[in-house]
């Protein structure tokens, strides 16, 4: 393993009815809170009601900053830093999935930042300071309620990138009510599924650092999230499926499973610039493209594949060589996916190889990319070729 340093700032707060410790968890002297969500699926299942309700009890000023888009955009970033300097916020409360809270921590250092947020999107500025925040998690999916990590698109560049700054892009606090995500829509539900474990195969696929204790944990998580998936797709209302599954998403992205090592994120990579030119669903990008960075990577190192097709997907690898072991385990990856109902091809959302070179362009803006195997121009435009 590599010498690492962990440290996760923020308080997880989980279970039922758990809002009712926002009161408690706001900084003492908190006055004025901008409250930040998505297009009104909180007012829809009562989730508004409930966290305006504890803020009330608070006797904190509420002002709200609505409609952040899933694939937050820098509009509304600004939008928001411009009501937190006006209005003198001292707190802010993100109330939603990853689109919210991402969208929320940039605005939390932009409100202390003198330039335009998108200088800290993109890294030319780091920033000093940044407003405290807390987040009610309504969606199963990103991690970014317990991660640093946020995710913004300039829609007039095409460009999505991911940025960070711990411990000041650190929620304060998130809660985690199960109950509040069985609301979510079934494709919703689906794409959640699909990027949590995608993170983990992310951070599974790293080299050559060696790794057992965090293989197993990998494996383990995996393992429940696909034993509860398609339960939780027949019962979207249980909310002990969704219990699981909210639980699992936090683990696969707060930093637990990727101490001592870099996990790969080169699908990441690609995939956030698949969605800055054709704005669809985070995960639906990752169902399509994740299995074909496999195959193209396959023979960087098989023996990995191999281990998680035996020990994750079941393959059995009596008689087969290595490669023939870890081809059936990306193949069982793709037969779940499908069987769940998550896409296949970039044709699925209508995409064709058009503007191939716009999303090779923009995946490259930072360089060589990945940490299993380090992709260039060459190499994005096949994992393309192969996801059409
Ligand atoms: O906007 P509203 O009306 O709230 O509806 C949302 C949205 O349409 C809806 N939704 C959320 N909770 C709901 C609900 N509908 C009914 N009931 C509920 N309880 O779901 C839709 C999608 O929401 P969004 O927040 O966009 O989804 P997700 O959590 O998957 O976030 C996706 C964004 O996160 C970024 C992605 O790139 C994308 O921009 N990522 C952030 C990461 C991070 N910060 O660590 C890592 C990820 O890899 C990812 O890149
Ligand atoms: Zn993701």
């Amino acid at each position: 393993m590599d010498a690492f340093k962990f440290h996760n700032p923020t308080k997880l707060i989980f279970g039922q009815n758990q809002v009712t410790q926002l009161q408690t968890e706001l900084p003492e002297n908190t006055n004025k809170v901008l409250l930040v969500y998505g297009g009104g699926s909180i007012k829809r299942n009562g989730v508004y009601d409930a966290v305006v309700a504890e803020l009330k009890k608070a006797e904190v000023e509420v002002f709200e900053l609505s409609g952040v888009e899933p694939n937050p955009r820098l509009s509304t970033v600004r939008r928001g830093v411009e009501a937190c300097k006006e209005n003198d916020i001292d707190f802010i409360l993100a109330v939603g999935g990853g689109s919210v809270i991402d969208c929320t921590k940039t605005i939390a250092a932009g409100a202390k930042y003198d330039g335009d947020a998108w200088d800290l999107v993109t890294r030319e500025a780091t920033p000093e300071s940044a407003l405290p925040f807390g987040t009610v998690l309504t969606l199963a999916a990103t991690g970014s309620e317990m991660n640093a990590g946020a995710v913004i698109t300039n829609w007039e560049t095409n460009e999505k990138y991911g940025w960070g700054a711990a411990p000041l892009t650190n929620p304060m606090f998130s809660i985690l009510d199960p109950a509040y995500t069985t609301s979510v829509p079934k494709d919703q539900t689906i794409y959640g599924i699909v990027d949590m474990m995608t993170h983990m195969f992310e951070q599974y696929f790293h080299n050559p650092t060696k790794s057992p204790v965090q293989d197993e944990m990998i494996e383990g998580v995996l393992r429940a999230v696909m034993e509860t998936a398609p339960k939780l797709l027949d019962n979207l209302e249980s909310v002990e499926y969704r219990e699981t599954i909210l639980y699992a998403g936090t683990i696969a992205l707060n930093g637990m499973l990727q101490m001592g090592y870099r996990g790969d994120w080169a699908s990441h990579n690609i995939e956030h610039a698949v969605s800055a030119v054709y704005d669809i669903p985070h995960a639906g990008g990752l169902a399509i493209l994740f299995p074909n960075w496999m195959k193209h990577n396959l023979e960087v190192d098989p023996s990995r594949f191999a281990k998680l097709a035996t020990n994750v997907f079941g393959v059995d690898a009596e008689g087969k060589s290595e490669t023939e072991v870890a081809e059936e385990g990306i193949d069982a990856l793709r037969k779940f996916w499908s069987s769940l109902g998550a896409p296949e091809r970039l044709a699925d959302y209508e995409i064709g190889e058009e503007k191939f070179d716009v999303i090779v362009d923009r995946s490259m803006k930072r360089g060589a990319f990945g940490n299993f195997n380090k992709l260039k121009e060459d190499d994005v435009q096949k994992i393309l070729e192969m996801s059409k």
